[in-house]
């Protein structure tokens, strides 16, 4: 497991939530869309708006500050969105209870 860091229990991640966690100061989110778990930086990559105050619904993250929509799976923005900018995503691994991220 190196590089990775243990970040959640497994059970803290639930579809349709955002589960934020802080890391040496940096924000960060999980989110889970069919049984896969997702990890972003927690700053969107349009103008920084926290990413935990947004929404999830199916596989897509909603940015509160203006309407940007992610596919998680491809951490795109849909088109529409306000950026062209892609979430920057973390590897996620799992063991027993425990949510291990690359950070
Ligand atoms: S900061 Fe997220 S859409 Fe603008």
């Amino acid at each position: 497991m190196d590089g990775y860091v243990s970040v959640a229990r497994r059970s803290e991640v639930k579809p349709g939530v955002i589960k934020p966690f802080r890391y040496r100061g940096k924000r960060y989110v999980l989110v889970e869309y069919e049984g896969k778990l997702y990890c972003f930086d927690g700053l969107c990559p349009h103008e920084q708006g926290p990413l935990e105050f947004g929404q999830m619904s199916g596989k897509y993250l909603y940015c509160s500050y203006h309407q940007a929509v992610f596919d998680v799976t491809s951490g795109k923005p849909l088109p529409g969105s306000p950026t062209e900018n892609v979430l920057s995503s973390h590897p996620v691994s799992i063991r027993d209870d425990t949510v291990y991220v690359m950070l």
